[in-house]
């Protein structure tokens, strides 16, 4: 829906002094408000197209009559025309389930028909012959697929009928859904990626409290579900229903959500030419919620996000609480996909500017704090502790005597990593594949950094990929370590699930980095000894033991991603033109931001 599209609207926006404003954090009325029109970021109800809004009270919708009205949604600021609340007082309790779907008032556009795009770029999808594995995956994918009146919008994370419990595995997860979206884009079925971009989109906005507190507006869910409810009449009716962390297993909020989010969108306008959804006004509205989000002030003394254990893939305690690499690596990519998205206008120019200066200040930190070589080592292992002053070279204060006995050894005398976090005393020397791969794709990682994370992977192959790529971390904490570090996790025991399993679905992100640094041939490698078993053993969802033997102790089956991750690979590999759909070249323009730091770095003269 454009501005343009209704009488008034354009006049309404162009003199925001004609619009009272109304907070909906100020209770009640918000959520309904919100559930309404947060859609599009501008929607109306509009007497032709809907006279009521529909809600959620007490477990039965209602009706409230509307009169034509405006409604426009401007960050977290509710407008409307004359000022009047649509529906009052609303059940306490029920709130957190005001979903209002379209009907009318809140079109979501979502696409029957597979919508194709408007790219020629996709005509090379369908040239090659599929190998049975790949049939087979598809058929799987497939099965996999959630609807949401009648168009799909996600994937479930696992499709395991040999499994009662399905515990939230029913749901569709955002970051899981990243490698099928792109195995759908790729394929030239883009319309299941746009509904689920829409209907996440839908859902950011939702006020959501965990314990009477509300995390920020921004936040995208963790994983969301199709619900049926009863309706007037006897009737079914469908609502999303999101989790953003308060039923997940700790309760902690899904930080890689939105950046994924945001990588996804780009994906999708890349790869289908259609860039008209990246350009909505409601979507643009999101992308700007997630970095102010991410960019808001906080204490921080370092560009670098700080989150709580188990924001990210690991979503459970593993002593990764700080500034975790994943999450620096996926937020480096996701400002420079929201800086290509953008639109530069009055609104973003402030943010614009943010986004500049961040990335360079967290490249900066990164490529300098967390990488670690033989010769860094080696420095660190004769640091000096206890430096006051600006011209400490041990900054973080970081005692030798942390460093691992298995390092020394274990660390090649070419290559090398960034280390998987970095706080004030604390290096944590593990080594984390997802964010070194990451940092690779999206060129958070030099060039020679890049090349010396692969160098590293082929030099301990065995480690890394041995039977089942790719080991999630290296190594595993045992004993003493994993009873302190996991408080005992009996899931994240020594060489399994987070704590050192092997995850299939990893794949793809090595392939696309293997492509990216033009050695596409250790990914065909690692690519084979997936096939080697990986149907046979019904895709599980992750592998233990130290060389990756054993199907994980209490992994799924059937792991949507482990399947989506398998196909992404494959078909990059096809056509590995297509990885420019998810990588990020190097900004000159950060290179010598990035220069005038290192040289202001040197000690000055006396
Ligand atoms: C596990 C994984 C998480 C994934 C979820 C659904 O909790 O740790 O990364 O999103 O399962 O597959």
């Amino acid at each position: 829906m454009s501005p343009g599209s209704f009488p008034g609207v354009e006049a309404a926006l162009s003199s925001p002094s004609r619009l009272k404003t109304w907070n909906p954090g100020s209770q009640s009325h918000g959520r309904v408000c919100r559930g309404s029109i947060i859609v599009s970021g501008l929607a109306l109800s509009h007497p032709r197209r809907s006279d009521s809004i529909r809600f959620l009270r007490r477990g039965k919708w209602r009706r409230s009559p509307l009169k034509s009205r405006l409604y426009i949604l401007a960050e977290n600021r509710v407008f409307t025309q004359d000022g009047a609340n649509p529906v009052p007082d609303l059940d306490q309790q029920r709130q957190r389930q005001v979903y209002v779907p379209a009907a009318g008032i809140l079109p979501l556009n979502l696409d029957v028909e597979n919508f194709k795009g408007n790219s020629s770029d996709l005509t090379f999808k369908e040239a090659r012959k599929e190998s049975p594995f790949e049939q087979e995956a598809w058929r799987l994918l497939r099965a996999s697929i959630v609807h949401y009146q009648g168009c799909p919008v996600g994937t479930i994370a696992a499709n395991d009928p040999t499994d009662a419990s399905a515990l939230n595995y029913d749901q569709v997860f955002i970051r899981d859904f990243v490698p099928a979206g792109i195995a759908f884009l790729l394929k030239g079925e883009p319309a299941i990626v746009r509904n689920f971009l829409l209907c996440t989109l839908r859902l950011q906005s939702w006020e959501k409290t965990v314990d009477f507190y509300s995390p920020g507006q921004g936040l995208m869910p963790a994983s969301f579900k199709v619900q049926s409810v009863a309706a007037e009449e006897d009737t079914c009716e469908e609502i999303l229903d999101p989790d953003f962390g308060e039923a997940a297993i700790g309760r902690v909020a899904p930080v890689d959500s939105g950046l994924w989010w945001i990588i996804l969108l780009r994906a999708y306008g890349k790869s289908t030419g259609d860039l008209s959804l990246q350009e909505r006004m409601d979507v643009q509205t999101g992308i700007r919620m997630i970095l102010k989000l991410c960019l808001s002030d906080g204490f921080d003394m370092f560009p670098t996000l700080l989150v709580t254990d188990g924001s990210c893939m690991i979503d459970r305690r593993m002593g990764i609480h700080g500034h975790p690499l994943e999450i620096q690596a996926l937020f480096y990519s996701a400002l420079q996909c929201a800086k290509e998205m953008l639109i530069p206008d009055e609104k973003s120019h402030q943010l614009l500017t943010a986004v500049n200066s961040r990335l360079s200040a967290l490249s900066f930190h990164i490529r300098e704090y967390y990488w670690l070589d033989i010769a860094k080592l080696n420095e660190i292992y004769r640091y000096k502790t206890e430096e006051y002053s600006h011209e400490a070279v041990n900054k973080f204060n970081i005692y030798p005597e942390q460093i691992p006995d298995w390092l020394a050894d274990w660390m090649p005398d070419h290559g090398g990593y960034f280390i998987g976090n970095l706080q004030p005393a604390h290096m944590d020397f593990r080594f984390f594949s997802l964010g070194n791969l990451w940092a690779i794709v999206s060129s958070l990682a030099t060039p020679q950094q890049s090349s010396g994370i692969l160098d590293l992977i082929q030099d301990r192959w065995k480690h890394l990929v041995g039977s089942m790529p790719l080991k999630i971390c290296f190594p595993a904490f045992e004993n003493e370590e994993w009873r302190i570090i996991t408080g005992g996790d009996p899931k994240n025991t020594a060489w399994s699930y987070h704590n050192g399993g092997s995850w299939p679905t990893l794949i793809w992100q090595f392939t696309l980095a293997c492509i990216k640094m033009g050695r596409s041939e250790v990914a065909y490698e690692a690519l084979e000894i997936m096939e080697r078993r990986i149907s046979r053993d019904r895709w599980p969802e992750y592998y233990d033991s130290r060389t990756g033997k054993f199907i994980g102790k209490q992994s799924r089956l059937f792991q949507t991603w482990s399947i989506a991750g398998y196909l992404v690979a494959k078909q990059l590999l096809a056509n590995p033109e297509a990885a420019a759909y998810l990588t990020c070249e190097e900004d000159p323009g950060l290179l010598d931001a990035f220069s005038c730091r290192i040289s202001s770095k040197q000690p000055k003269k006396a």
